[in-house]
């Protein structure tokens, strides 16, 4: 059985970038264009995935309303001849399939994937953090579900990170099991440098087996006072092989300021209509 469903946890209170989230998710903030969550719904899609459970809470109605119809807008567009902007409109029809459900306190990344299990049932099934984007050719969580296809295992992505920033990811430990593949042998969440067993951070794509959710269960508060996916990922892996992929593409933390605004300059060079200027104006700061 493949991967077809996937869930997408967006239920975070985005501290991090108050005010501006005291009435706004923070899955919304733009990436010029479009929110961050777009690019997330996206990559599920662009792997095959047609089934989307985004796990919401309060105060992030403007998630649902982004990715519904607006047919008066459409209407208008239409009206006036904006051909590109109804193009832009249409393009989020095509993320059909998308299901909300509530997270009703913020009990931790845990307690908000196990708000999943009513829906995947006995399916493995993808989950995407709702703060990074990924980019690659063949799109990251795509990259996880061919492994699972290959092993039947659960399989989580990772980089190398930094000493100073160890104590923000799950720091994993495994053995060498393939090519950029580890067998899971321990997670550590949010770890101090002497704690951590490496510098292989997750990074916020996995795909699980059902048996995760059982796990999620009997997971008791961890880091932050928080239910978390990480700890419940050892449970896991205790009792199912667990693999780690070291995933080769770029990866952007829009979660962090500095992350946030690297993306935004990324994309931004993409494009063709701004590049040129961009740059122009990136070489004279970088002048001064
Ligand atoms: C979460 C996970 C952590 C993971 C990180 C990746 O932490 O708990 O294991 O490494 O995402 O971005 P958060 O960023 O929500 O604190």
């Amino acid at each position: 059985m493949t991967v077809k469903k996937a869930v997408i946890p967006a239920a975070g209170l985005g501290t991090r970038f108050l005010p501006v989230t005291k009435s706004m998710p923070k899955e919304m903030l733009p990436i010029i264009d479009k929110p961050v969550i777009h690019y997330v719904v996206e990559e599920a899609v662009d792997s095959g995935i047609d089934d989307i459970l985004l796990i919401t809470g309060r105060g992030k109605r403007a998630i649902e309303d982004y990715f519904d119809d607006a047919p008066e807008l459409m209407m208008h567009l239409e009206r006036h001849g904006k051909c590109q902007q109804l193009d832009a409109l249409r393009e989020i029809s095509r993320f059909s399939g998308i299901h909300f459900v509530r997270q009703r306190e913020p009990k931790g990344l845990g307690d908000a994937v196990l708000c999943a299990e009513k829906h995947c049932k006995d399916e493995p099934f993808a989950v995407l953090l709702g703060d990074d984007i990924m980019k690659d050719r063949t799109p990251c969580t795509k990259q996880l579900i061919d492994i699972f296809d290959k092993t039947g295992s659960s399989v989580l992505a990772i980089q190398e990170v930094p000493t100073e920033q160890l104590h923000r990811y799950g720091i994993v430990k495994g053995n060498e099991s393939g090519e950029n593949l580890l067998l899971l042998e321990d997670i550590i969440e949010k770890p101090s440098p002497a704690e951590a067993p490496s510098h292989f951070g997750s990074i916020g794509r996995y795909v699980f087996t059902p048996a995760l959710f059982s796990c999620l269960k009997r997971t008791t508060k961890g880091a932050g006072g928080e239910i978390q996916l990480t700890d419940a990922i050892r449970l896991l892996m205790k009792q199912e092989d667990v693999y780690a992929y070291i995933y080769q593409g770029k990866r952007f933390d829009t979660g962090d300021k500095l992350g946030y605004i690297e993306t935004i300059i990324d994309y931004a060079r993409e494009d063709n209509a701004m590049k040129k200027d961009l740059n122009l104006f990136l070489r004279k700061v970088m002048r001064q």
